[in-house]
């Protein structure tokens, strides 16, 4: 039998495409024979993301199942953004947040939200000042523009803001979580920022403290250990980008993260094949 198939991309900035290149990657994609694409996140800006999804899906006829990352934010707000995608509940474009748990095939389930670098980890106070606090609404009225621009942001509104949004991603994603552990042996989870210190990979090795604000998310990192020790019989492979370095660490016996390299202006495909066991991950 044939094993089942999955094309993943994370980081693919369509933004920096050419309608050429964008072409040229979905032929990538439809060659590989898969049964599905999963999208990571930082797959366009706010002003055209739909438009950038609904011509994605256009070119590629399989199911897509996406997540957002910040650049997706970029131009707009939080809420606006995720209204624009609130009602892609699948096939052929599935929000992973509004669709829940996927079944992918028999004991495979895949769920998935991007997360947010919700500064919990590492050293807020040395860390740099993201483009995010600049091109993303919610964070420019939270560090105040002017700030930002000084170098002078109001760290505290700011931290506490990104805090928020990295708990209410996992407060959004703990029940599909749970109701994927339940129902399958086997969980891919499909995120955007890493959920680890340990997998932000940026040049070949982890990010430094100062990086890991902005480069990993706690709040889903808790969730998964808590979830992986209360389903122990079950094994969940994590699926992340956001900081464009490659790696993979197994977090516990039964959760490992993969964390996918990426380019601006190169969409790359990485390639997910199961063959009931275990989802082997092929870097592209
Ligand atoms: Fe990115
Ligand atoms: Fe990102």
């Amino acid at each position: 039998m044939r094993p089942l198939t999955i094309v993943w991309s994370t980081d693919i900035h369509l933004d920096h495409l050419d309608p050429g290149a964008v072409h040229e990657y979905a032929a990538r994609v439809v060659v590989a024979q898969p049964d599905a694409l999963l999208l990571g996140g930082d797959i366009s800006h706010a002003t055209r993301l739909r438009d950038d999804l609904d011509r994605l899906a256009e070119l590629v006829p399989l199911p897509i199942h996406f997540v957002l990352g910040n650049h997706d934010y970029y131009g707009g707000s939080v809420d606006a953004v995720r209204a624009s995608v609130a009602d892609l509940t699948g096939p052929p474009l599935g929000w992973l947040p509004v669709s829940g748990p996927v079944r992918l095939d028999d004991g495979l389930a895949l769920v998935g939200h991007g997360g947010w670098g919700d500064t919990r980890n590492g050293d807020f106070a040395r860390a740099p000042i993201l483009s995010d606090y600049l091109a993303i609404e919610d964070l420019v009225g939270a560090a105040g523009r002017a700030n930002v621009m000084a170098g002078l942001t109001d760290r505290d509104a700011l931290r506490r803001r990104l805090d928020e949004l990295g708990r209410d991603a996992a407060r959004t994603l703990e029940p599909s979580l749970r109701e994927a552990a339940a129902g399958s042996r086997h969980v891919i989870v499909l995120t955007h920022v890493p959920p680890f210190p340990e997998a932000a990979w940026h040049e070949g090795r982890p990010s430094t403290p100062p990086w890991q604000p902005g480069f990993s998310c706690r709040a889903i990192g808790d969730l998964l250990r808590e979830v992986a020790t209360a389903f122990p019989d079950r094994r969940f492979t994590v699926l992340c980008g956001h900081t464009h370095g490659e790696g993979h660490v197994e977090m516990a016996p039964n959760l490992e993260v993969f964390t996918a390299a990426a380019d601006y202006g190169t969409a790359r495909i990485n390639l997910v094949r199961w063959d009931g066991e275990i989802p082997r991950i092929q870097f592209g």
